[in-house]
Order: structure tokens, then sequence, then C-alpha cells
């Protein structure tokens, strides 16, 4: 190494040794003939000082430095002068006297100091994501991460899982979103897909054997991003033979309580408590709930149904939900703030929002003459609503009402302040329904992927096709704090039931066999029961390191538009490059 020592190391044990330090630039500060500079590598900083009772020289030399040379730096380690230590760095005792420097290599002037509290916007920090990488709070999130991962090799290691390589360049797998295509040159108009999860490859290491299998895996999707989105990211991804969804639970909390211990110190009590899906949406209006706070919905349709509002009535009539929360305390909202809220409703599709103050004992609002004293009551008593109080309440087809009070929920939960910060609420949502219902192609669409088994108490009503709705399936999603980490299932390793869940999604034999042949034909010959799961890793860091955004816990992500504005991809590509692939471009 051209050094002896980082530059996190140095403490008041090596004063009066001679070290040598290489590193970066950070400020540098002249203090007429003293000259300091703050020496930064991957571990820490050091003070350098440059006196010209050491040589004029040197000293000169120091005067060149400018942010981010690299540097090498030889010199004695020094106490430094009372009353200029810093007791909040762990080098901060101590000084190198420098008496020979060398400029390993020159730098242009950054587009942004390399400090952790910059104000510069996204874009410039993706462009040079280079210097970005070089600041401490991201170097400490891509140590954690590299941490996560080794905790969790070890983890399946231990526990005698295999970690197996798929394919990248494979064939459309049913996850839901778009794929990524890649054209193949040597089968021209052929295409392979990138795969959005190792989803049928783990089911066919099953077939062969493997019993318990792991991968660090990358995924990729083409799908609308969000905060918590990326085209591609990673996913913990596991499958076992021979189990039951309690399996899986048991080795998911395992792994969880390890990596929360490890990387973030946490202990984490386990089992994970358990809310079946209906229940999730009855009680919080989506089946990723934040349980860190209470604040539930109410469904208040059977009060209100015989009411003289016809707004409600007729939205009831019509198999529609009316759904209520008590905004504790907000009984003095200004009318501009009910109409923020108003619009903050309507973009989820609902139509209002209804509010009803609670004082002196009963409920008033705007539409209250349309009720009678019984339901008023009521509505108040369904709430617990006490003087003071504000209920708001959306009245619209199940799906709507949800999805707007869901977030109403989440807003007052920010709003009010009800959650820890700190805390980690952990739950597995079970029960899901098996199919969806799409309104755009008017058929039954599966909720997980076709490969998820059905609840055994369920199957009948499958095979009359029938309610099928309500349909239950065996997955299960792990929610922490509202977000989804992980999602799993017990497969289907019988071939019949998986013929009829491709029947009742529409999807022809021909089809099936075309799109997921290989994974029939590899069931017929002996697929033990199996099942599984998969985290995903970004969305896991993003909660250990405590950041707004998944960018932030990823080398080199890319923007909200699937950009990367370091390397500019995408990109156009030569005339010849298209030609080779058989591609033409429609202008
Ligand atoms: P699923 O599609 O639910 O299941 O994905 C599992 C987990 O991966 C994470 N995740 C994402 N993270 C960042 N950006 C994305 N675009 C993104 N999409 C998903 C989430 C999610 O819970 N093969 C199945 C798993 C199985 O059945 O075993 C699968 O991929 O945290
Ligand atoms: P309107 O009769 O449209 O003036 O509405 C009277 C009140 O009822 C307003 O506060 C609206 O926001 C509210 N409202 C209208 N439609 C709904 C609905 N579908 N759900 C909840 N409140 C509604």
């Amino acid at each position: 190494m051209l050094r002896t020592n980082t530059c996190g190391e140095l403490t008041d044990k090596f004063i009066n040794q001679t070290v040598t330090l290489c590193g970066w630039v950070g400020s540098r500060r002249d203090h007429g003939n003293l000259i300091f500079i703050d020496l930064r590598d991957a571990y820490g900083v050091t003070q350098v000082a440059f006196s010209p009772e050491r040589g004029e020289a040197i000293h000169k030399q120091a005067e060149e430095l400018r942010p981010e040379f690299v540097v090498k730096i030889k010199g004695k380690v020094a106490k430094r002068p009372a009353g200029t230590e810093n007791p909040k760095m762990p080098t901060g005792l101590i000084e190198i006297n420098a008496e020979s420097l060398e400029i390993l290599n020159k730098a242009a002037t950054p587009p942004f100091e390399i400090t952790d509290n910059i104000v510069v916007t996204e874009e410039t920090r993706l462009k040079y994501r280079y210097l970005d990488l070089r600041r401490s709070t991201m170097q400490k999130n891509m140590r954690l991460r590299h941490k996560a991962c080794k905790l969790a090799r070890d983890y399946f290691d231990e526990l005698g899982f295999v970690e197996v390589e798929t394919p990248i360049l494979t064939k459309s797998t049913p996850e839901g979103a778009r794929d990524y295509l890649v054209p193949s040159r040597v089968n021209p108009g052929m295409f392979y897909a990138l795969p959005q999860s190792p989803q049928l490859f783990k089911q066919i290491l099953m077939v062969s054997a493997f019993d318990r299998y792991f991968q660090i895996a990358k995924c990729f999707r083409d799908e609308d991003l969000r905060a918590d989105r990326q085209p591609e990211f990673t996913q913990f991804d596991i499958e076992m033979s021979f189990v039951t969804e309690d399996d899986i639970y048991e080795i998911s909390e395992g792994l969880m309580k390890k990596l929360f211990k490890g990387a973030i110190g946490i202990d984490l009590k386990v089992p994970f408590p358990r809310l079946k899906y209906a229940e999730a949406m009855s009680r919080f209006g989506c089946d990723k709930p934040d349980t860190r706070f209470g604040l539930e919905l109410v469904e208040i349709t059977d009060i209100i149904k015989g009411c003289q509002f016809k707004v409600f009535s007729d939205i009831v009539k019509k198999g529609g939900k009316v759904i209520a929360i008590n905004a504790k305390g907000c009984g003095s909202y200004s009318r501009g703030q009910v109409d923020e809220l108003i619009e903050f409703v309507k973009e989820y599709g609902a139509k209002g929002l209804a509010n009803f103050k609670s004082e002196k004992g009963s409920l008033a609002s705007q539409i209250d003459k349309f009720f009678s004293k019984e339901e008023l009551s009521a509505i108040k008593n369904a709430l617990s609503a006490q003087d003071g109080d504000m209920i708001f309440t959306v009245a619209d087809k199940p799906k709507i009402a949800y999805d707007a009070m869901a977030s109403l929920r989440k807003l007052f939960g920010k709003r009010l302040k009800l959650t820890d910060e700190k805390a980690f609420n952990f739950i597995w949502v079970t029960d899901f329904p098996l199919f969806q219902y799409s309104e755009e192609e008017k058929r039954w669409v599966s909720e997980h992927h076709p490969f998820t088994s059905v609840h055994p108490d369920d199957i009948g009503m499958l095979e009359k096709g029938k309610d099928l709705g309500n349909v239950r399936s065996r997955s299960y999603d792990l929610v922490i704090n509202g977000t989804e980490i992980g999602s799993g299932s017990i497969r289907i390793h019988e071939r019949k039931l998986q013929e009829l869940i491709f029947k009742t999604i529409g999807i022809s034999d021909e089809q099936a066999s075309l799109r997921f042949g290989f994974l029939l034909d590899a069931f017929k010959y002996g697929a033990p029961p199996h099942g599984g799961v998969a985290f995903g890793l970004d969305r896991l860091m993003t909660l250990f390191v405590g950041c707004d955004s998944i960018r932030d816990v990823i080398a080199f992500p890319k923007t909200q538009k699937a950009f990367c504005p370091m390397t500019n991809a995408p990109s156009e590509v030569d005339e010849k490059q298209l030609n080779e692939l058989s591609i033409k471009l429609k202008k």
C-alpha cells in the first residue's frame, strides 16, 4: 500500500509516530503561516498541518492544493494544541505535521462540495454519482447494503440454502409488469426478456430437488416509477420444498431478525402479527397498512343506508360503501382546510368528502338535515367521536372509498403526528384474493401470479367458477410501516389445478404451453409441494437508512423517467447495430 494508515484511525495513541496517508483534499484553510487541510478517504478525515518551519518547499507546495486533489502525505502524528481539539471526530485529538507531500493527481473543481449537507438537485447528484458516492452518507449507505447482503448470505448458508444464479437473458415471466426486451442477433426477430423475478426458475429448481434455494437476484420491470420503485432492483429470493406457510414465515422472520439486529442493532420480536387481507381492507382500507398508529376506518354503510341524503343512499343501493374516520381534535377546521382535503380525496377518484363536526354532544354538518337524530348519534358512537373531533366520510364504489380513505388515514397519521418514527411495525398480510377482475381486459386475472395455490377451503368455489372474487389464495405479503417489503406464496404443484387456473384467467392451453410450457413440462416429472417468498432489498435498505428515496441506497439508480444522467442510458444506437439485429425504427 502507498499508505501506512487510513484517514479514520489515528488517535492520540499514535502521537509521535511517523505515518503516510493517502486521500482526497477536503477543505484548505490558510492561517497566515500555517496551512491546514482535511484529508479524506473511505475511512474518515484527518487534519494535516503544513508549517514553513518544516521547510519552505513543502509549505509552498501545500498552497497549490485544491479540493479533491489526490495526495500522499508523510508526517508525524501530533497532539492538537489545547482548545483546537474536536472530540466529535474520531481523529479530532491529533493532526499530522506534514514532512512530505506528493500530489498523486489533480482534480477539476467539483460541481458540488463533498460534504453531507449538499444543496443540489438529484439530477446533478446522479450525473456526478462518482462524487456523490464519495460523501460519507452515501459511503455509509453502500457499506450497510453490503453488510445486509453478507448477513443474508450467512443466514441462508447456515440453514442449508444453496445460492443458484438464474439467467438474465430469459423468457418473459408473468409478474404483471411490462418486460424489458433484448433482441437476439443470431435469432432475427426474436427477443429475450429480462427477468421480472426468477419465479419460474426457482420453481424449476424445486423440481430439480434443490429443496432450499436462495439468490440475491436482480429483477427488471418496465413499470411507472414511484418513490419506492426502480426499473431494476434486487430481491432476497427464496424457494423451499415440502413446506407450508408457517415454514416460510419462520425462515423469513429469522432473516428479518438477523438483518435488523446486524444492520441497525434492533431486536425484533417474532413471530410477527398476521392480518387477513379482508380485515386489512376493512380496518385500514389497504393491503399494506401502516400499523404504527390506529385511526382505523369505520364502515357506516349500514347506519346510513336509509338516510335522506340521496348521494349516500344511491351509492349504497348500487353496492357502494360509506367509510369514515374520526380526525381527533380537528373539529375547528376551517372551510379552506376542509376544501383542501376534498381536493386530496378527489385524486383517488372520490367525488366528495362529507364532514361532521362533533360538538355539544351531537354531530353538525352542512348535510345534517338529511340525517335523523338516531342516524347521527349512531355515526357518532361508531366513531367514538367526542366534542372537538371531526368525522370525514367518503361514499363510493368500495375500491375508490377504501383507496381515498386509506390515503386520508395516512395523511392524518402524519399530520396529527400519530406515528413513532423510530418504530418498525411488521405485519404478515395473508389470505389475499386469488383473482382480481380486470375491467380493462374484461376477465379475471391473477392477483399475485398464476402459480399461486388456492386456499383449501375455496377449491370448490374455484371448480364451480362461482364467486371468483372471493376465492382466497395461499399468498402472503410482509409489510413494514406501510411498505410492502416481501411477497410470496405456496405454489401449485399439481398439473390439474394449474390447468384450471389458466382456464379461469382465460389462458388457453396453447398460450400456456407457449409462455410457460417448460414449467408445465417440468411439473410432469414429479414436482414437490413448494413455496417461497422474495424481499425487496432496496426497500429494506431505505428503511434501515431512514431515507425518503430508494435511490439513496442504490449505487447507480435511474431517475423517475428510468434514465441514468451519468451514462445517459438509454440512448440511441448505431444504424449498424440495428441492422445486425434486423430492427427498423418507426420514425
Ligand atoms: P413481487 O413482485 O411482489 O413478488 O416482488 C417482491 C418484492 O420485491 C420488491 N419490489 C420492488 N422493489 C423496488 N422496485 C420495484 N419496482 C419493485 N417491485 C417489487 C417489493 C416486493 O415485495 N416472484 C415473486 C415472489 C414470490 O412469489 O416468491 C415476486 O417477485 O419489496
Ligand atoms: P353536494 O350535495 O354535492 O353539494 O355535496 C354535499 C356534501 O357532501 C359536500 O361536503 C360533498 O363533499 C359531500 N359529498 C358529495 N358526494 C360525496 C361522496 N360520494 N362521498 C362523501 N361525501 C360526498
